[in-house]
């Protein structure tokens, strides 16, 4: 591979996949996508690499079941793991998913000590946690998705609420990724107006709720496996911007240790991601009533570190 950028993809099913294709769609770099199932990353890859044609992408793409293709990567996103299926908690994923995590960690880390790590797979928090202590890399290295894909989620509900485009939208959410999610709709806005004045309560308590059970939606929509377009795009949205070195603020799950009030523990907060990862965590003061709901949010992720003991 030449001076672009390398970027893995480890997990080349549905969000993996997908995220190669947003990826090599916006050119951020040369991408390997690697899977344990035979012949499925090699053929994903091909399939896509003969799209570049007629969409005009001059990336190298390659399938393969080994780590050796992904030496020298700038990113690696992991999406490794199972999928949540119909009546499946994500916590019962828990036990499976960081084994998985852990030692794809161990591959990636050998071939590119200096990447820097975007953990997708589920529950998410958790799978940070596991990255960070099994890479040794510092925390600036391993981030998680999750805030981009709820508050996207929010914001989609808002644009349509509000008939307005989703690009008038902001939306903003803190917290874990699963059912104690902070939507904080008093800096979520339109055009730079709080929902607040737009909507009614009711109307935004609906919002927030829809938001907070949006992956569980997608779920029993699909019934044999959980939303891939929107978690995709979102990982692909934090690469871009640590790849092109946008420092853009987006919601992701950061390891945290005293900002807000929460130490030693991955949670969503707003964050700064630059060439060098996450360079900053965005403090805002919260009421009473969002710091409550941050905490419970926070105890729910330590509850899944405690059964993991890391
Ligand atoms: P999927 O089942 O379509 O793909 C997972 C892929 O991982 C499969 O192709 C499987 O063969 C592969 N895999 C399993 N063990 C592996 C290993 N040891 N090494 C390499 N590859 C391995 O699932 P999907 O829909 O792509 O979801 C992937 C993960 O992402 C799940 O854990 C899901 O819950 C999570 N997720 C997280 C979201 C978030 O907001 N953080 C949003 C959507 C999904
Ligand atoms: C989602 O929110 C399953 O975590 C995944 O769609």
């Amino acid at each position: 591979m030449g001076s672009r950028k390398k970027i893995t993809v480890v997990g080349a099913g549905n969000v993996g996949a997908t995220a190669a294709h947003w990826l090599a769609a916006k050119e951020l770099g040369d991408i390997v996508l690697v899977d344990i199932v035979e012949g499925v990353p090699q053929g994903k890859a091909l399939d896509l690499a003969e799209a570049a044609p007629v969409e005009g992408f001059d990336v190298r793409l390659i399938g393969t079941n080994s780590y050796e293709e992904t030496a020298g990567s700038d990113i690696a996103i992991i999406t490794a793991g199972l999928a949540r299926k119909p009546g499946m908690s994500r916590d019962d994923l828990l036990r499976t998913n960081a084994d998985i995590v852990g030692k794809v960690v161990d591959e990636i880390v050998k071939r590119s000590p200096d990447s820097i790590l975007i953990i997708v797979s589920n529950p998410l928090d958790a799978m940070c946690q596991v990255a960070l202590r099994r890479s040794g890399f510092p925390k600036h290295r391993v981030i998680g998705m999750a805030g981009v894909l709820d508050s996207a989620r929010m914001r989609c509900f808002l644009a349509e609420a509000l008939d307005v485009s989703v690009e008038n939208v902001t939306a903003f959410v803190l917290g874990g990724h699963g059912d104690t999610m902070v939507p904080l709709p008093r800096y979520s806005t339109c055009a730079g107006i709080p929902i607040t004045e737009l909507l009614s309560k009711e109307q935004i308590d609906a919002i927030v709720k829809r938001t907070a059970g949006g992956g569980a939606e997608i779920v029993n929509l699909l019934k044999t496996g959980s939303a891939y377009y929107a978690p995709s795009a979102a990982a692909a949205e934090m690469a871009e911007s640590i790849l092109k070195d946008k420092k853009k603020i987006l919601p992701c799950c950061a390891y945290l240790e005293g900002e807000y009030g929460i130490n030693g523990l991955y949670v969503g907060v707003p964050c700064k991601l630059g060439a060098r990862g996450l360079e900053q965590v965005i403090e805002i003061t919260l009421t009473a009533e969002e710091r409550i709901a941050l905490q419970k949010s926070a105890a729910a992720v330590q509850e899944l570190i405690d059964i993991l003991g890391i």
